[in-house]
Parts: C-alpha cells; structure tokens; sequence
C-alpha cells in the first residue's frame, strides 16, 4: 500500500546531520566488476551500458521518429526586442503513417546585424511560449496546459527566466517549447502525448512499463534541434541545452541520449535530476513517483525508500555527458531539491570527464553562494529560492562564451 501524501512528507530529511552514509558505485566499473581504464573503453562500452540501465529503469526508451515531420513558420516579427532580434513562431509538426499526429510550437529569437551563423539556447518551459518573453503579441497555443489558464494573464510572467534580450544583446539565438505540447504534465496525459501518436489505443500502463514523460520531453528537445539545424541563421553544432527544476531533470536526459547537444544546462534539477537519491536530503524517491508518477517508468518506484540499495547514482547520469561541458547549479534555499547533493553528484561524475584529460569538479563542500566555477563541470549556487534568474544565466553566458562562441577544445 502506498502511504499518504503527509506520511511521506514527515519522513523528509532536512537536516544534515540526518542523512545516512552512503557509498556511490564508481560509474567506472562495469557490471562484471572490471574497471574502466580509458576514454575509449567508456565510450564503446561502459557509457552504452549505463545508458540502457536509465531507459530501462529510469527515464524509459527513447520514443521513435515520427514518420513524418514538418515546420510551418506561423509568426514573424523581423523588429523584434526592440529591433535588435528576429522572432519566429514555428509549429513543428509530427505525423504517423497511422493518421495520428500531433505539433509543439517553438518561439525562436534570432540576433539581427551579426554574422550567421550563431550558437543558440534551447530549453522547454512550463506555460506556453506566451509567458516567457515580454513581447505581448505571441500566439497563445490551443494545447491543454494542465494547470494552467492560457489567457492574456499570464503573458510574460516568466520572462525573468529566459533572459531573451541579454541572449540576443550577446549574440546568441534563443529558442523555447512549451513542455505540455509534449506530454500534458499530468498522471493520465499519456493518451494526449506524443505517446497516444506512436501507440495508438494501447493502455497507459503497458507504455508507462517502457517509458516516460521526462523520456518524451527530452524526445521533443531532439526534435525541436532538428529543426534548428535547418534554420540558416543557426549553428545548431553549438546548441546549449537548458532547464529549470523538472525541466531541469529533462535537460540532462536529453543531452545523454542525444550528444548533438553541446552545453548542458540543469538549473536546481534536484531529485531525480542533478541531486544524488542516496543523501535522501530533500526530496526522495517516494515523493517524487507520489506526486508525479509519469515522469519515471513505471519500474522506477521499486526505489521508493530503497536509495541505499539503488546500485546507481545520478552522477552516472552526468556522467553521460563526458566530456561535454555541464554546468549544475543550485540555490541556497531550495532544500528541497538538494543542493549538496547536486554539487556531489557533479564532483563524483568528475572521474570520468579525467579520463578526457578534462577537470572535472573539485571540492567536498559547497561554495559559498555567488561564487562561479568554470570547467567541464560548472558550478554555482545562487542566494535565494527555487527559480531560475537572471543571476544564473550570467553563468550560462559565460560558459555559452566559453564553450560556444569561442569553442573550447573541450569540444572537440
Ligand atoms: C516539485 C518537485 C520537483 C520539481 C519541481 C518543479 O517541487 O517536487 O522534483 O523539480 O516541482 O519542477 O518545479
């Protein structure tokens, strides 16, 4: 039986001194016990098989392509942020052999009076496209927003977390999906999702076995940067991929199935993100499947207060991304999502980014908050709460000046 909501509320730690020892298997060793001794031996054979141990047990197996897909620009606004951008709305259309289809509209911001191509930010975000820019003429998206109103309301009461005119100020394309017109963000919007387009009239329950709403939203990432690459003005080889909290978590699963994506971003991702499950700090394996069961598969709840016997950890998971540069980052408030356990899980991925000839994270403690760290694995925690500000994206720019404009040799 599953336990009510405020019985695994009580059984949170928030207290330090609470968290139990744990020991963290060394995403080096293989199954069979031998030892990962290069790059070479990582990338053939040890990565591919972390990989397929998440999608079996964790975030699920990639969706398919569709059988056919097409963009349709639907806006333009060629004076945009005050002339200094190009905007464009583009409905990214996904179709089956079967007659099932479905779209996800995209909101592009292209710099004007720059050369082409330029490096871009793409991220999913959690109210429609509507809500993020302060620009007040932007198609509002017929699509179900679980949650949510899709009024005049609540244009631009995210901006703040997109940053679009400092993107564009610094010579970077910016561009945005909202997560719902992937996987409505609800326990049954399986049937609504990209799912219901794939597995026409099969039970949730048999899909939810396989896969998941994180797997379907980091699908709509790879799709959302194949489109990208056909835009001339883009230089979709220098893509940062980025996300807050549960997207967050989305935008490390998108980056280790899907390597075209060159600078990864997870801001306050927390648990089932950047944070390690083991520390059980904040939020744990129980409450996340209890509030949101489709973001994992299915399997995944065999965990639930299970962390110390869980034969992974998620620096496996940024781990994935070697030698790509990541940049996790966290907030002094956000307990919940853990942020020590976000900073570890960074260090302990840092041995495998070493077999590169890359650095990774040093250090036991958390920095103090505002202080950056730069490298294959970045770092910082922001004073303050849950979010994602303006403060943080001075470091995403400066890691996307790092390792986009400039392109590092840790790219190559
Ligand atoms: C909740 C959830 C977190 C998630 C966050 C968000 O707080 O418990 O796991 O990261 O929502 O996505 O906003």
């Amino acid at each position: 039986m599953s336990r009510t909501r405020e019985e695994i509320l009580r059984d949170i730690i928030s207290d330090e001194s609470k968290v139990p020892h744990y020991h963290l298997p060394s995403p080096l060793d293989f199954d069979d016990g031998r030892r990962v001794e290069n790059a070479f031996e990582w990338v053939n054979f040890r990565r591919p098989e972390i990989l397929d141990f998440y999608r079996r047990e964790v975030y699920g197996y990639p969706p398919p392509r569709p059988d056919r897909s097409w963009s349709e620009i639907i806006a333009v606004k060629n004076n945009a942020l005050d002339n200094n951008a190009i905007r464009r709305e583009i409905r990214l259309h996904f179709a089956m052999d079967n007659g099932e289809s479905r779209f996800m509209d995209m909101i592009l911001y292209i710099p004007k009076n720059i050369r082409y191509p330029v490096p871009v930010f793409l991220g999913l975000c959690f109210n429609g496209i509507h809500t993020i820019t302060d620009e007040d003429d932007v198609h509002i998206t017929e699509l179900e927003r679980p949650g949510q109103n899709k009024t005049d309301e609540n244009r631009g009461c995210q901006a703040y977390r997109w940053q679009f005119r400092e993107a564009i100020r610094r010579g970077y394309a910016s561009a945005a999906v909202c997560y719902h017109d992937i996987f409505p963000d609800r326990a049954d919007g399986w049937e609504k999702s990209i799912y219901g387009m794939f597995y026409p009239g099969i039970e949730c329950e048999k899909i939810h076995c396989r896969h998941s709403s994180i797997g379907a939203w980091a699908w709509g990432l790879s799709l959302a940067l194949d489109y990208l690459e056909t835009v001339p003005e883009i230089d979709g080889s220098r893509t940062a991929v980025h996300g807050h909290s549960r997207l967050g978590k989305t935008a490390l699963w998108a980056a280790a199935n899907d390597t075209r994506f060159r600078l990864v971003i997870s801001n306050d991702s927390g648990c089932g993100g950047a944070a390690l499950f083991k520390r059980v700090f904040g939020e744990n394996v129980e409450a996340i499947i209890n509030y949101m069961p489709q973001w994992f598969v299915a399997g995944f709840e065999k965990y639930s207060g299970r962390e110390a016997e869980m034969p992974f950890d998620q620096h496996w998971l940024i781990s994935l991304l070697a030698p790509r540069p990541v940049c996790i980052a966290s907030a002094s408030e956000d307990w919940w999502a853990d942020p020590k356990g976000e900073f570890s899980a960074g260090v302990h991925a840092s041995e495998v980014y070493r077999l590169f000839g890359v650095d990774g994270l040093a250090g036991e403690n958390l920095p103090p908050a505002g202080q950056k760290i730069n490298g294959a694995v970045s770092y910082h925690l922001r004073a303050g709460k849950h979010d994602q500000m303006p403060e943080d994206w001075q470091h995403y720019f400066e890691l996307a000046d790092i390792f986009l404009k400039n392109r590092s040799m840790l790219q190559v």
